[in-house]
């Protein structure tokens, strides 16, 4: 069903990481720096560790692209892991020149146990390679390509913490249009600078001791026309794929759309949008959104709204218990350099991914092989709606 089709490949501390999306259509205008204005977004944020300063990513098009426009065909994107330089030894894919030093104690909280096990590997570099966030990068690399997709059509999408540990914003009564331009501002993708502030004391108190702290983000896309997605049938409906998107990203355990888990503690009065109709603009309209923009698996035109909870960083320096699987002795976990907090990191993945699933449904429902075609498309289906 799925008509944009993609894949990620690359080891953290490979020599680089791969992506290629196939199903954007031809013609439409794209350049590596669309692409990488997201990767720096991603770097950043108050909390990261050391690799972030290593690594200043850039994508190069390897296929798909030619002279700033979409062939219609397959876009393969690379990035280079700069620190590769040191790991040569160690990551080479041609026999290495020593054996590296196996790493066998693997990390609570981590895919390095469960993997290890799963594929037979006693150097448990082999899973935490593949499993380090390091590869949100490259969905970060498809994410751009597919909002410079929806841009095409009108829909924007962007995402902003709602809370880092304990400290959360307030309401926001303000425009989704400022609530977008104060996260992109501020260094925690936070929309409320109060908030902000409370966020960087918890994570500043939560680095002094030694420990980590997880968050929450949300994702909104505005100009959704009414209509993507599906109510037909489970694998169609736009809400069970977004949350699969958006729990698919690593350290992610929990995804609400709209009111999500508070609408269960409510009365239906209180969660339900009532539905009005604005004359001028020969539209239906909701004076409230806690549906999040979407009924029944399908946008109602509404901005959609989604969540996503990431736990804490796993990698303490105040390491939790763990076995050597060569031993079987017990010892504190290994401490890799890592993140803080990357709430605000998560978020531009969170973006990317719910820019890749409507990007999706936008080519399910309109098609089109070139740019044009499905504009059209989606015009043409406009006119209809005023008509309705
Ligand atoms: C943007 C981002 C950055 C991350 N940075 C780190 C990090 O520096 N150190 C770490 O231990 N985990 C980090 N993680 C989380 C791990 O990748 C995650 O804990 C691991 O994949 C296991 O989580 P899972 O069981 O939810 O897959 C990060 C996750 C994301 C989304």
């Amino acid at each position: 069903m799925s008509r944009l089709r993609w894949v990620t490949a690359g080891e953290s501390h490979g020599p680089r990481l791969t992506a290629v999306v196939e199903g954007i259509p031809a013609g439409l205008a794209l350049l590596a720096e669309d692409v990488d204005v997201d990767l720096a977004r991603r770097q950043r944020g108050y909390g990261r560790g050391g690799r972030m300063k290593i690594e200043t990513d850039r994508v190069e098009f390897t296929a798909g692209v030619r002279g700033g426009e979409t062939l219609g065909s397959p876009i393969a994107m690379s990035i280079a892991n700069r620190d590769y330089a040191n790991w040569t030894d160690r990551m080479s894919p041609a026999p290495l020149p020593a054996p590296a030093e196996p790493l066998t104690r693997p990390r609570p909280g981590h895919a390095d146990l469960a993997g290890g096990l799963k594929h037979d590997r006693h150097d448990l570099r082999d899973i935490l390679e593949r499993a380090s966030a390091r590869e949100t990068a490259s969905r970060t690399a498809i994410g751009a390509v597919s909002r410079k997709f929806l841009s095409a059509v009108g829909i924007d999408v962007f995402a902003h913490v709602v809370s880092v540990g304990p400290a959360s914003i307030g309401p926001l009564t303000v425009h989704p249009s400022e609530i977008r331009a104060r996260s992109r501002a501020s260094d925690l993708a936070c929309a409320d600078p109060e908030a902000e502030a409370r966020m960087k004391d918890a994570i500043r108190e939560t680095a002094h001791a030694g420990d980590t702290l997880g968050g929450v983000f949300e994702v909104i896309a505005t100009g959704c026309v009414p209509g993507l997605g599906s109510h037909v049938q489970w694998d169609r409906k736009l809400d069970g794929r977004l949350a699969q998107a958006l729990m698919s990203i690593q350290a992610i355990k929990g995804v609400e759309i709209g009111a999500g888990f508070g609408a269960a503690r409510v009365r239906g009065s209180e969660v339900h949008d009532a539905i009005a109709y604005d004359v001028g603009a020969h539209r239906f309209t909701r004076p409230t959104n806690r549906a999040g923009g979407l009924e029944g698996g399908i946008t109602n035109g509404e901005p959609v709204v989604c969540r996503g909870a990431m736990k804490p960083i796993a990698t303490l320096k105040r390491a939790l218990g763990s076995v050597d699987v060569t031993t079987k002795e017990a010892y504190e976990a290994a401490f890799e350099r890592s993140d803080v907090c990357a709430v605000a990191a998560a978020s531009v993945v969170g973006e990317a991914m719910v820019c890749i699933v409507l990007a999706d449904a936008v080519l399910e429902k309109f098609g089109g092989d070139s740019i044009r075609e499905t504009v059209r498309n989606v015009d043409a289906y406009r006119h209809q709606l005023a008509e309705y």
